[in-house]
């Protein structure tokens, strides 16, 4: 794999991800919930912390050190996206006790946790595409990506981008 392709199958990540973003706004468009929507929306919410856990562990393990050795300037901005890591796994488990309840939170609290939720994740996708993957595309070496191919092979299996990896 070359260095674009690590870096498509990263963005194909991030892409899935406001994709399962749009499917919990698509539950939550009317409140009251319905007991059928608060399981439609556990089960979205489930998939978005496994989509987002394998895909920032490869960020965190593989390709922001890497970013930092060959770009120690990028140190700062790394340590921002590190405390959005856990802040985003944060509001996400929040969400997730929220919802563990036999009824669905309709007091506002979880709506405003979501939002919170939305507008972080949102920010930060745009932060990586827009600085730092363009940085790591530039900076990193080919022993590098090769490392960054094998965090998403050992960190992130079967996500969005990576089946025809699995098949090789
Ligand atoms: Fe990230
Ligand atoms: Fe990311």
């Amino acid at each position: 794999m070359d260095k674009p392709s690590s870096l498509e199958i990263l963005r194909s990540h991030h892409r899935k991800v406001l994709a399962d973003l749009a499917d919990v706004d698509a539950c939550l468009a009317s409140p009251p919930l319905a007991p059928g929507t608060a399981d439609n929306i556990r089960a979205a919410l489930r998939q978005l912390v496994w989509e987002m856990d394998g895909h920032m562990r490869v960020e965190e393990h593989v390709l922001f050190p890497a970013l930092i050795a060959c770009a120690p300037s990028s140190r700062e901005t790394v340590a921002i996206l590190l405390d959005e890591h856990e802040d985003l796994r944060r509001i996400l488990h929040s969400l997730l006790r929220g919802l563990s309840e036999p009824a669905v939170d309709s007091s506002g609290s979880s709506s405003v946790l979501w939002s919170d939720f939305h507008t972080l994740l949102r920010e930060h996708i745009r932060k990586e595409e827009g600085a730092v993957f363009l940085l790591a595309e530039r900076m990193l070496r080919p022993q590098d990506w090769r490392d960054v191919e094998e965090g998403i092979r050992r960190f992130h299996p079967g996500a969005a981008g990576t089946e025809s990896e699995e098949s090789k």
